[in-house]
């Protein structure tokens, strides 16, 4: 099960590690494979003020069950970490080629294995040349400490320079691109309610996805925060236009066709859309990770995507 991917985003914070390792261990028996974290994860969870909790337990959960870190692959990021407790955005690490160096360092040790799979620029860094942030991951895959690269949080036009400096300086660039995405849309020209300014996939987005074709997209917050299904989650304001109303009555009739629920819907039609979208999952508990594996193994017929994709 590839095209789904937990996010560990609040391991070791605010799921203490007898939760963590429960989630992470049905994770795998379901044939998970894919794990999302940060070296900052999560300061602002942490009495420190500093990152790294989420790392640590996922590593001491690989010490525990040996064997398994040959069956899953691990996505880290890094440039968000703060560099001055209770200090964000203003004091992020940002993306130099030391950074880089001692981020991926750092994030093996508390990972206790020797390459992630995937590594992330987090968001993009203003003050640092492109060229050296493209230089250091470049070096990272070079040595096989990293395998693919990608970024988040970047405008697509910060993504299309990147790829092509490294392109030019016969470098490995980016192709992948995490920012945040799910079925509902936000109305335009509203500031989505995620953190970073250009974390939310627009419509340039996508086509530019579809037009490059070796990128993948992979999409935080896809159910958001549980805003689907929960009376205690109130949709953010701004997905309060008439395309939600719209789109939710479609995701109902879906839901109800298919005998699922909403949130299953959201992730087959993610998972099965063109551009596909891996969805990273956060939660909290066994049941909720069971409801995001039956969703990303939902089928939907063609007709009934066609009715999601139309509703607008
Ligand atoms: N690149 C970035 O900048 C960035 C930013 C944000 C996140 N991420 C990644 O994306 C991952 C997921 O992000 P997220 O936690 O914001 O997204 P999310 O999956 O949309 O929301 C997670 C929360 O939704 C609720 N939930 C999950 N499944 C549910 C279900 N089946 N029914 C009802 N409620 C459900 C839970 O809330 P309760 O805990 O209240 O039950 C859970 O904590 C993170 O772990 C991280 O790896 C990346």
């Amino acid at each position: 099960m590839e095209n789904l991917a937990l996010g560990a985003m609040l391991f070791g914070t605010v799921h203490d590690e007898r939760r963590s390792f429960e989630l992470l261990d049905r994770f795998v028996d379901a044939g998970g494979v894919w794990i999302d974290t940060a070296n900052c994860y999560s300061f602002w969870a942490d009495p420190s003020g500093f990152g790294g909790q989420s790392e640590t337990v996922l590593g001491r959960w690989l010490a525990r069950r040996p064997g398994v870190r040959d069956r899953i692959r691990i996505s880290t990021k890094v440039g968000c970490e703060p560099t001055e407790a209770g200090r964000f955005p203003e004091t992020a690490e940002g993306l130099s080629a030391k950074v880089v160096k001692s981020g991926i360092e750092g994030s093996l040790r508390r990972l206790g294995t020797d390459h992630a799979e995937l590594y992330w620029a987090h968001k993009p860094d203003p003050l640092t040349p492109l060229e050296e942030t493209v230089a250091a991951l470049d070096e990272l895959v070079a040595a096989g400490t990293v395998g693919r690269l990608g970024c988040s949080n970047y405008p697509t036009w910060q993504i299309e320079q990147a790829r092509r400096t490294a392109q030019v300086q016969g470098r490995t660039g980016f192709t992948a691109i995490q920012q945040q995405y799910s079925y509902l849309r936000p109305r335009p020209a509203t500031r989505p309610s995620v953190v970073h300014r250009f974390g939310a996939v627009t419509g340039e987005v996508l086509h530019y996805l579809e037009h490059h074709p070796d990128m993948v997209l992979w999409a935080y917050t896809p159910l958001l925060g549980g805003s689907y299904t929960r009376p205690d989650k109130p949709l953010q304001a701004e997905y309060d236009h008439p395309g939600t109303t719209r789109r939710l009555q479609v995701l109902d009739d879906i839901a109800a066709e298919t005998d699922s629920g909403r949130n299953r819907v959201v992730l087959a039609w993610m998972t099965g859309g063109s551009p596909a979208a891996t969805p990273i999952v956060g939660v909290s508990t066994v049941q909720q990770l069971d409801e995001a594996v039956a969703g990303v193994t939902l089928q939907l017929t063609a007709g009934q995507r066609e009715r999601l994709d139309g509703a607008v």
